[in-house]
C-alpha cells in the first residue's frame, strides 16, 4: 500500500483529525456575511494561482443570501476571477432546478446571474432523476471534473455548510445511516426531516477531505446546539455537524453574536 493510500484509508476511516476549529463572531449576520465573502475571495484567488481553478461546494438554507450580496457588490466582485470557479452542491433538495425550494435556485437568484460563471462549471443536480440515480449521476460528475486518481477523493478548495438547529449540516441528519457512508461519495436521502424530503448530499469523508470548510450560522435558533459542538465539555454526542473534522484541512466557523450567545466567548 502506498502512503497516500494509507492517509486517505485513515481519513475514509475518520481516524486522523487536524487542528481545533478557527471561530469567528460578527455582530451581525450582514457583517459575518460580509467577512464570509471576504473569506472565499481569499481562497478562491489562492485556488486559482495554486491549480488554475476554484473549487466550491455550497449549501442551501439561509447561504446565499448572506455570502453572495458581498461577493456580487463592490469591491470583491472585480476582486474575483468569477470563469475560474466550479461551483457543486453539499446538498440537493431533488426539486426542478427552477423550484423555489432548490438550492439551485437560491445560487442562482443571488450569485449566478449576477457574474461570469460559465454555465458549464455550474454543476447542477439532474433534476429529471430519483433521489437514487441523481446521487449516482452527481457521483459521475465529480469524478468526470476533479479527476482523481484511484486512490483518492474529490478534493474540495472550499466547501461551503449551514447547520439546522438539530445539528444537521449538508444533507446529514442525526442518527440517519448516511452518517456512516464510506463507500459513496453522493448518497441520496428519501426522509429529510426538513421538508422537502428527497436530497441527494455529499458523504462525510468528501467532506473531511476538503483543504477547507467554513460553517456559516446566524441566529438565536442555534445557540443551544452550537453550545453542544462548540462549547466546552463536547456534549454534541456525534451529531452530524460536530462529525466535519477536515483530516488535513482546516475549519472555520463563522458565526454572529446570536448564535454565539451561550459559547461563553
Ligand atoms: C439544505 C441545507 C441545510 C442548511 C441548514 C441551515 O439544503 O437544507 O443545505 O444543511 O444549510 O439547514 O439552513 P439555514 O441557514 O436556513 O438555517
Amino acid at each position: 500500500m502506498t502512503g497516500s493510500m494509507a492517509v486517505v484509508m485513515r481519513r475514509q476511516a475518520g481516524l486522523t483529525a487536524k487542528a481545533d476549529p478557527k471561530v469567528h463572531t460578527f455582530s451581525t449576520p450582514q457583517v459575518l456575511g460580509q467577512a464570509a465573502a471576504e473569506f472565499v475571495v481569499r481562497l478562491a484567488a489562492q485556488a486559482v494561482a495554486e491549480r488554475g481553478r476554484f473549487m466550491v461546494a455550497l449549501s442551501g438554507g439561509s447561504l446565499p443570501k448572506l455570502v453572495a450580496p458581498p461577493l456580487v457588490s463592490e469591491p470583491l466582485r472585480s476582486q474575483v476571477d468569477w470563469p475560474a470557479w466550479h461551483v457543486f452542491w453539499a446538498d440537493e433538495r431533488c426539486v426542478p432546478l427552477d423550484n423555489p425550494d432548490s438550492n439551485y435556485r437560491g445560487a442562482h437568484d443571488y450569485l449566478f446571474n449576477q457574474v461570469d460563471i460559465p454555465a458549464e462549471q455550474i454543476h447542477t443536480l439532474d433534476d429529471s432523476l430519483a433521489p437514487n440515480a441523481a446521487a449516482t449521476a452527481y457521483q459521475a460528475t465529480l469524478a468526470e471534473v476533479f479527476r482523481p486518481a484511484a486512490w483518492q477523493l474529490p478534493r474540495f478548495d472550499l466547501i461551503l455548510l449551514g447547520m439546522g438547529e438539530d445539528g444537521h449540516t449538508a444533507s446529514l441528519f442525526p442518527n440517519h445511516p448516511v452518517l456512516a457512508e464510506t463507500g459513496h461519495w453522493v448518497a441520496p436521502i428519501f426522509d429529510s426531516p426538513k421538508p422537502p424530503p428527497e436530497r441527494i448530499t455529499l458523504t462525510l469523508p468528501i467532506i473531511n477531505d476538503a483543504r477547507h470548510i467554513a460553517f456559516i450560522a446566524a441566529g438565536a435558533g442555534k445557540a443551544d446546539v452550537l453550545a453542544q459542538i462548540l462549547g466546552s465539555g463536547n456534549r454534541a454526542d456525534g451529531l452530524p455537524a460536530s462529525r466535519v473534522r477536515p483530516v488535513s484541512g482546516d475549519l472555520h466557523w463563522f458565526i454572529d453574536q446570536a448564535a454565539a450567545l451561550k459559547l461563553g466567548i
